[in-house]
Order: structure tokens, then C-alpha cells, then sequence
């Protein structure tokens, strides 16, 4: 089985997309780490974010185990992902690393933008899950406290909402939710009760019955 797991910046895909594998025994890919690593490359070569030859190239060689870096989860990094990943041709060269993972027994759950949409768009599930702007931004400027990291709410929200602006009006593989998917709004709940909700919709879905 695949799950296809999309959402905005900060929205808790990713926290909620790696309990699910663990709940199922699948495998999760955590699709905006490909994003920030190749940001991360062209940060680190002092490339321009916009160079299309050097982000293909960095997305060529990207190297999975590098994938755990933790400055890969820092604002800097994901802004910088958001620049790079509206590039065409980069995505292009990352969809079959992506379907790969996916195809891999005994099942997989990716999160991202465009799981649902452009990499996986037979998966046997889809959730998009959505979250307040202000909330996301309260959760996330939390988690980089607690990181030992300098965050500021205002700026942490203004930074979200940039990304979603960019995530949403880009022409290659915007933020949209697949017709098929199931919204997820975990703006009022916690993580255990959004992957409750979450596993609720697969199981539905499963049995042949409409998730409620
Ligand atoms: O999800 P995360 O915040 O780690 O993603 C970083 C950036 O990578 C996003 O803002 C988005 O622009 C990009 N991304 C994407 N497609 C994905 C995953 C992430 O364009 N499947």
C-alpha cells in the first residue's frame, strides 16, 4: 500500500507521515529533505538558488545518506528549498528516486506537495493535511526553541506564509490538494490526534467505507 501524505510548510505531515509507517510497517520518505539537500548543496557552494544547471546538477548527486543532517531542518535551508524546488527540471530529475521508494515492498508512506498530485498519483491513500497558518507557525517556532535554536513567531509566520504563497503559485507541481484526497485540519488537534485521524481515513478506506 502507499500513502500519499501533502500539505503545506509546517502543517505536521512529517511527524504524521513517520508514525503512520511505524503504525503500518512501511517505510517513510520524508520528500522535502530531497528538496533541502539539494538547497543545502548550492547554499554550500555559493551558488545562485535560481541556476538551473547547478541545482540539476546538485539533484544528480544527491547522496540519500546525507539525508539525517539536522541543518537540513533549518528555516534557512527550507526557504532555500522553496527556490530551488519550483525548478522544473529539478523536480523532473527526482520523480524516480521518489516513485522508486514508493514501489518498494512491503509499503511506503512519502510526504510533501506533490505526492498525491504528480509522484504517486494511484496511491492506494491520500491525505493533505492543513493547519492554521498562526498554529503552524506557534508549533514550529516551539520545535526550534527546543532545537536550542533563535526563533521569533512573527517571523516564523511571515516565512510559512511566503512558502505557501510560492508552494501554491508555482507552475511546476503546485501545493494542491489531489482530487481523491481526504483534508486532514489538525489546527485544533495534537499529534496523537492527528494520527488517530489519520489512520481513521485509512482504515475507511480500506474497508470500502467513506472516512467521516
Ligand atoms: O516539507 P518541507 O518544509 O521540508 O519542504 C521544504 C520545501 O521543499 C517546501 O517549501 C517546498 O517548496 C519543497 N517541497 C516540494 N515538494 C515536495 C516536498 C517539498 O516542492 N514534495
Amino acid at each position: 500500500m502507499i500513502i500519499a501524505i501533502d500539505g503545506p510548510a509546517a502543517s505536521g505531515k512529517g511527524t504524521l507521515g513517520k508514525r503512520l509507517a511505524h503504525h503500518y510497517g512501511y517505510r517513510h520518505l520524508d520528500t522535502g529533505v530531497i528538496y533541502r539537500a539539494v538547497a543545502k548543496a548550492m547554499l554550500d557552494a555559493g551558488a545562485d538558488l535560481t541556476d538551473e544547471t547547478r541545482a540539476v546538477a546538485a539533484a544528480l548527486e544527491l547522496d540519500p545518506e546525507k539525508f539525517g543532517d539536522p541543518v537540513l531542518k533549518t528555516q534557512r535551508v527550507g526557504d532555500a528549498a522553496s527556490v530551488v524546488s519550483a525548478i522544473a527540471e529539478v523536480r523532473r530529475v527526482l520523480v524516480n528516486f521518489q516513485r522508486q521508494f514508493a514501489a518498494d515492498p512491503p509499503g511506503a508512506v512519502l510526504d510533501g506537495r506533490d505526492i498525491g498530485t504528480v509522484i504517486c498519483p494511484d496511491a492506494d491513500v491520500k491525505i493533505f493535511v492543513l493547519a492554521d497558518p498562526k498554529v503552524r507557525a506557534r508549533r514550529r517556532t516551539l520545535e526550534a526553541k527546543a532545537r536550542g535554536e533563535d526563533a521569533d513567531e512573527a517571523e516564523v509566520l511571515a516565512d510559512i506564509l511566503k512558502r505557501d504563497e510560492r508552494d501554491r503559485n508555482r507552475a511546476a507541481s503546485p501545493l494542491k490538494p489531489a482530487a481523491d484526497a481526504y483534508l486532514l485540519d489538525n489546527s485544533q488537534l495534537d499529534i496523537e490526534g492527528g494520527v488517530r485521524a489519520a489512520i481513521e481515513i485509512v482504515e475507511a478506506v480500506r474497508a470500502g467505507r467513506q472516512p467521516v
